[in-house]
């Protein structure tokens, strides 16, 4: 009796079911339909409406860019890749260097740099002023990082306060006149002479080398002002006293080195008298 129950519930359950579940499976494939229907033409009309979805991935680069992308793709490829990544071995990532390291390493010709060596030295540059501005300007758009501002880097410079920074922060490098100095493994501070404001600027901002990065919150501008005033105006235009110096190691050295060759000399004057008589 149970079991004859049982069957026939069964039964009802597989009648009405039946065609519910069917409707309900067609239901789901019309409305699957509808919305791959929907999703494809809402694609396409974005492809139609949008053409600049190719070019969000990549920003569109400024005129200069552009031109300072052309001249990277020749001179700096090699070293520094595609898109300025770095590769192994030869040349770093420029990503996020900045304008102020391009302007740095460009304008006082170390880059292009002519081959693999310990320290890019200074060259005659290769590229105009105008082309080192398109450089960075790529390297800029790039990456971002920090720029060398526009106009007078002097502006409302103190003297005084240039030097007592100088002292503090550059010459146990730079040496006290600025002329430069042997660091460690090979490696040298280069004189301060040949450097422009705007290059003393970007040193600064960019830490080339073993050169500490002097960014704004340790240096602010107005003292990078004092300081390149100090170099610039000061150490550059201190007159020559005349006679010989030791390239203005100083007055205790230069002191020390006239006392030990007068000192040898009455020594050996000293013997040919003795040898005479
Ligand atoms: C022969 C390989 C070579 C070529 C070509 C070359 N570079 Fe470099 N570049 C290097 C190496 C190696 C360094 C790191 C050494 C150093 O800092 O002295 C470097 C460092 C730099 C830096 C400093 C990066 C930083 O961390 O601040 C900049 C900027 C730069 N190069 C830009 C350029 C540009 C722009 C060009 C093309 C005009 C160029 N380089 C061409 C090898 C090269
Ligand atoms: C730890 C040592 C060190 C200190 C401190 C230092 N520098 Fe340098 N500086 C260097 C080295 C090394 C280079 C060479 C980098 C290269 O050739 O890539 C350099 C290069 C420079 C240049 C480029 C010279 C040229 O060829 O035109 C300038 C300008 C400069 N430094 C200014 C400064 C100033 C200003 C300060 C202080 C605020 C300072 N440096 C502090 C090590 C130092």
């Amino acid at each position: 009796m149970t079991s004859d129950n049982d069957r026939r519930r069964g039964l009802l359950a597989r009648l009405r079911g039946r065609p519910a579940a069917r409707s309900r499976g067609r239901r789901r494939l019309g409305a699957a339909l509808r919305l791959i229907a929907a999703l494809t033409l809402a694609g396409g009309a974005y492809t139609v409406f949008a053409p600049g979805v190719q070019a969000q991935e990549n920003p569109p680069l400024t005129s200069a860019a552009a031109e300072g992308k052309a001249l990277f793709d020749v001179s700096c490829v090699t070293c520094h890749g595609r898109n300025a990544q770095g590769v192994e071995g030869r040349g770093p990532s420029l990503i996020g260097v900045g304008a102020a390291s391009v302007d740095f390493q460009v304008s006082t010709g170390r880059m292009p740099m002519a081959r693999q060596e310990a320290q890019a030295m200074r060259k005659p540059p290769v590229f105009t002023a105008d082309q080192v501005d398109q450089l960075a300007q790529y390297i800029q758009e790039l990456g971002g990082g920090p720029e060398v501002p526009e106009g007078d880097l002097r502006r409302g410079a103190d003297l005084a306060t240039g030097g007592e920074l100088f002292r503090i922060n550059c010459s146990q490098c730079h040496a006290f006149g600025g002329g430069g100095g042997a660091l460690s493994s090979g490696k040298f501070a280069p004189s301060l002479r040949p450097a422009s404001d705007r290059q003393i600027y970007a040193a600064m901002l960019s830490g080339p080398q073993n050169m500490p990065v002097f960014g704004d919150n340790q240096i602010t501008p107005e003292q990078k002002a004092d300081i390149i005033a100090y170099i610039q105006e000061t150490l550059k235009h201190d007159q020559d006293q005349g006679g010989f110096n030791l390239g203005r190691y100083g007055p205790s050295t230069e002191g020390l080195a006239i006392f030990l060759v007068g000192l040898v000399a009455l020594v050996f004057a000293s013997l040919w008298i003795a040898g005479k008589s």
